[in-house]
């Protein structure tokens, strides 16, 4: 998968998957399962590294998760998410932390934002360096919205919203994540598009869906979104594989004669 045929997947009426990815264990199941595209998701901060939101992951955890990612993936597309202040600041540092990005073995980056990543985007595809957006219900900006909140509900932050999107497009975005936003506005928005988007929490008239892995696969239940369906239960698989092992042990079953050397 590259970035063109992501795209062109749209005009052939194709549904896109995309799922997140840190390592190379997960990366390398999920191009079993043949999954188009994986996101090294700044979500790694939540799931990985057990923290509350985004916000404290640094360049240097992403780039180190991106080329683990990227030197395992043989076909998918690896996106690298930017983390907060990665792109914030201006757009020098932006291009700078893309290309890191890009050196790391990412074939496109995503930013979160809108209006205000405009010139970001324009820099960045002037320079070759695709750019996935990202609206709706930016992570990043959690405390602004004071809690991981739908957004796009309002007829005026819905309009905003097809602003945002037809601006990233002309900017030259191949593709925009829609996070938490209601399903008729993603509707309109896949409509009015010609780029794909790929929908969290959005509805079931994007052009594509993306879901967090861990939370697909059942293994994070700290928190759960009403968007997110388990397609597994790995982490309930998990704790009664511990259990039995701890007990096996306990009771001097394991290791049996077949485990051992002799
Ligand atoms: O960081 C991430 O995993 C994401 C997806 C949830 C879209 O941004």
């Amino acid at each position: 998968m590259n970035v063109p045929a992501f795209k062109q997947c749209k005009q052939a009426g194709k549904k896109l998957v995309v799922v997140t990815a840190y390592d190379a264990l997960f990366t390398r199941i999920v191009e079993q399962a043949g999954i188009e595209a994986i996101l090294v998701g700044d979500t790694l901060g939540i799931v990985v590294q057990g923290k509350s939101n985004t916000l404290s992951v640094t360049m240097d955890e992403m780039l180190y998760h991106t080329r683990i990612v990227a030197q395992a993936a043989e076909k998918s597309l690896v996106i690298g998410d930017m983390p907060f202040l990665s792109y914030q600041v201006s757009v020098e540092e932006t291009v700078r932390s893309a290309g890191r990005f890009l050196q790391a073995g990412a074939a496109a980056i995503k930013i979160e934002g809108g209006s205000q990543v405009i010139d970001r985007i324009e820099a960045l595809t002037r320079f070759g360096m695709p750019v996935m957006a990202h609206i709706g219900m930016t992570p990043q900006s959690v405390n602004q919205y004071g809690g991981f909140k739908v957004q796009g509900k309002k007829e005026e932050q819905a309009e905003a919203l097809l602003a945002d999107a037809k601006a990233l497009e002309a900017a030259g975005a191949f593709s925009i994540v829609l996070e938490a936003v209601p399903a008729n506005v993603a509707k309109t928005i896949t409509e009015q598009l010609s780029i794909p988007t790929i929908g969290i929490g959005a509805g079931p008239q994007c052009d594509g869906q993306i879901l967090v892995l861990y939370d697909l696969l059942g293994l994070f239940d700290d928190f759960v979104p009403k968007f997110v369906k388990h397609y597994a239960h790995l982490k309930a698989d998990a704790v009664q594989a511990l259990q039995r092992f701890k007990e096996e042990v306990e009771c001097a079953k394991f290791p049996s004669d077949s485990e051992s050397y002799h």
